[in-house]
């Protein structure tokens, strides 16, 4: 949804800046602030939240190394947990300085043209994006570091100012060049607080508030994207991802699997090897026992885990009001009720709060 990303976006880093100027922005309630329940939950659902979320935090090993209880990792894969990227359930970043390695930021490749039900083309060596890292005995897949380079600029009344626009750099490619025709796409990890609600939007809500060429002209346009739903097996409205490449939090969590961390799951049956990885393939072949590596029972914790995530409140030392995630809601989606299965805070009579009920009610 690119509505989603433009609306928010701005809000989103200022608020991001404030909470790094915010005192007490260190202190441990602060660190865990992003990773706490929705408030209401029953003592039933709460354990999921938890499980999902011991199982978002918990690193994955190759089959045959480490714990055999969370094996599955690879062939290829970018981190070997969630948390890796969304450290406790918060954002990733983009490298700083140049030459740095890139951690929590995921790039996506692919070539001009349509693949399968409309998604983007996967570039044929090297697939959906780029995976660094590989279990011993496969190659990965390459790596990539960023360049700035300067972009020189005025202001209207004539002052100085410099943007650096990045450059990504591939090398060890371990498979051919990329070609000329590639497209790669970074993605930073996001905050994940707040997700639930995002599910929980009706999707006549969304398609009601598209804007595409900004028509009330509010400054802000975005045009809705439908996208291949593996679950339901049809296509619709895409939330999840920076450019809404995903339908649902379920959907999300899995791909997440399989594409950051080569876990094959009922929704990715996998392996997640394009033609030329042969000793990828082999691997995973080797590994496999006809069992998911993400079992549905983990799926649907982790899922639990997403959908409850709570935004976080008000800073100890109190430079902040307002939640960061549920900026979002308050930006596009301020007083849209949420439907679906997200259990949300219900009001004094029972009736589902409202998104800007809530939010008041946070503050
Ligand atoms: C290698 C880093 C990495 C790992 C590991 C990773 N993610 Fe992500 N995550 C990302 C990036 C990058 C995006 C944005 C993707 C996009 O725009 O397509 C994202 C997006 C998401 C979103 C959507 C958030 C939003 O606001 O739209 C959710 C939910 C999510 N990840 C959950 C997970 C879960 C659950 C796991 C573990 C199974 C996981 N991620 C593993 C990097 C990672």
């Amino acid at each position: 949804m690119q509505l989603r990303l433009l609306a928010v976006w701005p809000l989103v880093s200022a608020l991001i800046a404030l909470l790094c100027l915010a005192p007490g922005a260190a202190s441990e309630s602060a660190r865990a602030s992003f990773s706490q329940p929705l408030a209401g939950l029953s003592a039933e659902q709460e354990a999921h939240f938890l499980e999902g979320a011991a199982i978002f935090r918990q690193r994955w090993f190759a089959h045959g190394e480490g714990d055999p209880e969370f094996a599955g990792l690879g062939p290829t894969y970018i981190a070997p947990a969630c948390a890796a990227c969304h450290v406790r359930a918060g954002r990733g970043r983009p490298p700083t300085r140049q030459g740095e390695a890139l951690r929590s930021l995921v790039i996506r490749l692919g070539i001009p043209g349509r693949g399968a039900h409309g998604a983007p083309r996967p570039h044929p060596a090297y697939g959906d994006q780029l995976r660094s890292r590989a279990i011993a005995g496969v190659p990965s897949e390459g790596e990539v570091f960023v360049e700035y380079d300067a972009e020189p600029g005025q202001f209207g009344d004539g002052t100085a100012y410099q943007l650096r626009r990045p450059v990504y750099v591939f090398f060890r490619l371990a498979f051919l060049q990329l070609g000329d025709a590639a497209m790669h796409s970074p993605r930073v990890a996001p905050a994940l607080p707040g997700v639930g609600l995002l599910e929980a939007i009706a999707e006549s809500d969304i398609l009601a508030r598209a804007d595409a060429e900004d028509a009330d002209g509010d400054g802000i346009s975005g045009r809705p994207n439908h996208v291949w739903d593996p679950l339901s097996g049809t296509h619709r409205l895409g939330r999840f991802g920076w450019k809404a490449n995903q339908a649902g939090l379920l959907q999300q969590a899995a791909g997440a699997a399989f594409d950051d961390m080569g876990l094959t799951s009922a929704l990715h049956p996998g392996p997640t090897c394009p033609p030329p990885q042969r000793a990828c393939r082999e691997a995973a072949a080797a590994a496999a026992n006809g069992a998911a590596e993400l079992s549905a029972e983990r799926l649907a914790a982790l899922t639990a885990y997403l959908r409850h995530l709570a935004a976080p409140g008000r800073l100890s030392q109190g430079a902040i009001s307002r939640p960061i995630a549920i900026c979002c809601c308050m930006i596009w989606a301020r007083d849209l009720p949420t439907v679906g299965p997200i259990s949300r805070p219900t009001g004094a009579n029972g009736a589902p709060r409202r998104c800007g009920a809530w939010v008041r009610s946070r503050q």
